[in-house]
């Protein structure tokens, strides 16, 4: 018989940051009392730390991004870390390195924590099998595949302004089937108690044997699946990830499944709105939503810096495994 785990081992966190699948309940809370913590910090005139002072931080963004790649600069400055970001457009990829002699080489520079956004699913975890030193990967956004830290920016921000997440019934609505958004959110919400989560989309945006695969209830009717929920999470139509003509037109999809006043209503009274960003107005949601008072987008923002600060200040200040 395996001897129990001490409390000590059971809370670490594992050094590499690359998915929610499996991260307990246990290691979420951990992340988001430390968040909550700089959620304060960011309010104050003087933001800074000196929590991870001497330590580095590289950003390696394979893939666009502005929220993540922000934030996660952001982030590491207000611990006090030197941050370097590396954009794949401006870097040694285009005269024919491969990405992950890119990655073999900034680790060679010593960094503590290596960000890495990239196209293809499952990067992050290369990476990480491949580096030799005490360096942390963490994943910004893998393909089709995993967004940790935007997830449990989203569990935070729900937290904030409804309390725990058990007992809640979330409806994600859109394009499930490309969303890493999507993915790492339904592990989330599972591993904190959700009551349920609801997939709701055309069936050529939603994952094959979803309801067996991921737990979910699947609604192919938007005002059906909208029905009494306490949180409506729009996603973005994922037009450099489709192939083939999954929806008939974006007037078509916004008459069907875009977030107008009158959906909201199916909702509870206090729903909360919620959008991972990029938003497409008037594809999927409407503007008098996605700036109405239900909306908690730009909210996420600001608590995505919080999650990205206890994110790097646990991997990157030695509190890993
Ligand atoms: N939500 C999100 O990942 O946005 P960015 O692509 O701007 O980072």
């Amino acid at each position: 018989m395996n001897a129990p785990a001490s409390p000590a081992a059971a809370d670490a966190l594992p050094r590499h940051f690359l998915g929610l699948e499996d991260v307990s309940a246990a290691t979420i809370n951990r992340i988001l009392e430390e968040a909550t913590r700089f959620r304060h910090l960011v309010e104050q005139p003087d933001k800074k730390t000196d929590t991870l002072k001497g330590r580095t931080v590289i950003n390696l963004f394979f893939e666009s991004s502005t929220r993540t790649r922000t934030s996660f600069e952001l982030a590491g400055k207000r611990l006090s870390a030197d941050v370097i970001n590396i954009n794949a457009s401006a870097s040694a990829t285009q005269k024919g390195e491969t990405w992950m002699d890119t990655v073999r080489t900034l680790e060679a520079m010593t960094p503590d924590a290596l960000v890495i956004r990239h196209a293809e699913s499952g990067a992050p975890h290369l990476a990480a099998r491949a580096l030799t030193s005490h360096c942390s990967v963490i994943n910004a956004g893998d393909g089709a595949h995993e967004h940790p830290t935007q997830a449990l920016l989203d569990i935070l921000t729900i937290q904030l302004h409804k309390g725990p997440i058990e007992g809640l019934r979330v409806a994600i609505v859109g394009d499930t089937a490309h969303s890493r958004v999507a993915r790492s959110q339904i592990h989330a919400l599972h591993t904190m108690g959700a009551d349920e989560v609801r997939l709701i989309g055309p069936k050529t945006l939603i994952p094959a044997a979803a309801e067996e695969a991921l737990g979910v209830r699947v609604f192919h009717d938007a005002d059906a699946g909208l029905e009494g929920v306490d949180v409506i999470i729009m996603l973005r139509m994922q037009m450099e990830r489709i192939r083939g003509a999954a929806v008939p037109s974006q007037r078509e999809y916004f008459r069907l499944y875009g977030l107008d006043r009158r959906r909201v209503g199916r909702a509870a009274d206090d729903v909360l709105v919620m959008h991972p960003g990029p938003m497409n107005r008037g594809v999927e949601i409407a503007s008098e939503v996605a700036d109405g008072p239900y909306s908690v987008i730009l909210p996420q923002v600001t608590n995505g810096l919080a999650i990205r600060m206890a994110v790097l200040k646990l991997l990157a200040g030695g509190e890993s495994a």
